[in-house]
């Protein structure tokens, strides 16, 4: 068997995510699905989730669950819910983020549209974590969990709820890493760059700034998400902030250097 033949055990392993109607988090759970593991597909938006598990390679391996991941009582909804369908649940991916608005900045966005940013982003993506932990712990079995949080985690969007709430999540990532560590769960967190996904609508001449000349797909990110949440691939990485971006970050003021006529 190759190193990374065979990344997840489906008769123990399965997933929730997220954000999977669209974008990233629908990239990831169709990827699972595809690797023969049962996935919960959470969102807020019904016509999406179904259009994912439909286009999935694998639709009998998913569930939809549709909530609004800002309400407290919806997050235990779908705690609930997920378990029932799944069992226990040893894969989580939290990508769910409410619509980047540009006249939402410092200002413009109302307490309510930071309310609500804050709410899905961290808030959810730390009681779900909680939960999921609790529960793991309990069955004694091991887990991996990936976070999106974003570069704007530690460069400004001009979206300071968006922002804040990605720096927030990015140390909860490091806390949740260090606190679930005995108990054999992973944290992690992904960090992409310009991804033309849905939830950012790209100027294509951003790509002048990608060292790699282009803007990120969906699909450019569910290799690696795979590759660090499979307990397999990954048994040794924790609270690490994984990049994806084509080199976005290395952009600077310095321009990449003249090489003459290569
Ligand atoms: N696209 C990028 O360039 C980029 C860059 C950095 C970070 N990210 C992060 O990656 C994740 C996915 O980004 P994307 O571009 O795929 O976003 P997207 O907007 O395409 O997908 C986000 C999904 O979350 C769902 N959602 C929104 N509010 C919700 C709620 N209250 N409850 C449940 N579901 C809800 C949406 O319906 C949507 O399907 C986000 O967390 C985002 O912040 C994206």
């Amino acid at each position: 068997m190759g190193l990374l033949d065979h990344p997840f055990d489906p008769s123990h392993e399965a997933a929730l995510i997220t954000g999977a109607g669209n974008g990233i988090g629908r990239a990831i759970a169709q990827a699972l699905v595809g690797e023969g593991v049962r996935t919960v597909f959470a969102d807020v938006n019904p016509e999406t989730v179904t259009a994912a598990i439909k286009a999935s390679a694998r639709p009998d391996l998913a569930a939809p669950w549709v909530g609004d991941l800002a309400d407290a009582a919806a997050r235990e909804r779908l705690l609930a819910e997920a378990t029932g369908t799944l069992g226990t649940i040893t894969h989580f991916v939290h990508s769910a983020s409410p619509p980047r608005r540009e006249a939402d900045h410092a200002l413009g966005v109302t307490t309510e549209v930071w309310a609500r940013m804050h709410a899905v982003n961290l808030e959810a993506g730390f009681h779900l974590s909680r939960e999921l932990a609790r529960k793991l712990i309990a069955a004694k079995q091991p887990g991996s969990f990936l976070l999106l949080t974003s570069l704007h985690a530690g460069t400004p969007r001009n979206l300071p709820h968006y922002s804040t709430s990605k720096a927030g999540l990015a140390m909860l990532v490091k806390e949740l890493a260090k606190t679930f560590g005995r108990f054999g769960i992973r944290v992690n967190a992904l960090v992409p760059g310009a991804i033309a996904a849905g939830g950012f609508v790209a100027d294509p001449a951003l790509a002048r700034h990608i060292p790699l000349g282009r803007l990120g797909e969906a699909n450019d990110l569910a290799p690696l998400a795979l590759a660090v949440l499979s307990n397999r691939v990954s048994a040794y990485v924790t609270g690490a902030a994984i990049v994806i971006d084509g080199g976005l970050s290395l952009t600077n003021w310095f321009a990449p250097p003249d090489l003459g006529d290569l």
